[in-house]
């Protein structure tokens, strides 16, 4: 049983080690991104509702987020804990979590903050691929896929994000600093934040953060 929130600006890694912290407890990794991206897919009226804002590197309202993250921790597959991987992401989406998390009368055990220079940011963001059918994370520099622009897992072919463009990545590092960073203050008043170094090989970050689980 372990309900974990993860943060950190855009492109640090965050749904890289969500997916071995999933693995490893055998719990779900919950990506607003990616199911707002699944939404987008599947032109459902929430898909609708996301995209411009997602693809200018805005966050989508608190309202929508609120109301898809209730539906979600609600769920069954939700019982025996959680990685939270890209929310809360303002400081009324946390307060709105907490107000949910009351209800379903459970707590956070954790919040990780993992840190990146920009400049690391923008070159992982820039040479990001990503499978469209499995979710699998790749990048042409430092993970790349055994064939080119083929996903290793289902062999599907790769796509780029349309959000990591180079202006839209500078939008989303603003975005983070603005609306996102406060929200680290909010959770350091309740004791949960630990920071994580996420420079370094994908396999010396883990090691930092299964240091920090180990509780
Ligand atoms: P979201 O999908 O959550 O994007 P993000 O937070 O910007 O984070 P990313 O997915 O870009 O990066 P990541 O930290 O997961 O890094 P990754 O592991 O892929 O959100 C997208 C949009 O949806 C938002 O802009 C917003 O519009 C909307 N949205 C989502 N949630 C919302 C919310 N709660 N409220 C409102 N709006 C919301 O790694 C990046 C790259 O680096 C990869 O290529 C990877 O292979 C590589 N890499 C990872 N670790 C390492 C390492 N240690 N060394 C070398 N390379 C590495």
């Amino acid at each position: 049983m372990m309900r974990l929130i993860l943060m950190g600006p855009p492109g640090v890694g965050k749904g890289t080690q969500a997916k071995r912290i999933a693995a490893r407890y055998d719990i779900p990794q919950i990506s607003t991104g990616d199911i707002l991206r699944e939404a987008r897919e599947r032109n459902s009226e929430l898909g609708r509702k996301a995209q411009e804002y997602m693809d200018s590197g805005q966050l989508v309202p608190d309202d929508l987020i609120l109301d898809l993250m209730e539906q979600t921790l609600k769920n069954e597959k939700c019982r025996n804990g959680f990685i939270l991987d890209g929310f809360p992401r303002t400081v009324p989406q946390a307060k709105g979590l907490d107000t949910l998390l009351d209800k379903l009368n459970i707590g956070l055990d954790l919040v990780m903050v993992l840190e990146v220079s920009e400049d690391i940011i923008i070159k992982r963001l820039s040479n990001r691929r990503s499978c469209p059918e499995c979710g699998a994370i790749y990048n042409l520099l430092t993970n790349p896929p055994s064939q080119d622009e083929i996903c290793n897992h289902c062999g599907s072919e790769l796509i780029q994000r349309t959000d990591d463009q180079p202006e839209t990545i500078k939008n989303r590092l603003k975005v983070y600093r603005d609306q996102t960073a406060p929200v680290i203050s909010y959770y350091e008043k309740q004791d949960l934040i630990t920071t994580i170094n996420g420079t370094g090989e994908v396999s010396e970050v883990w090691e930092r953060i299964f240091s920090k689980l180990l509780f």
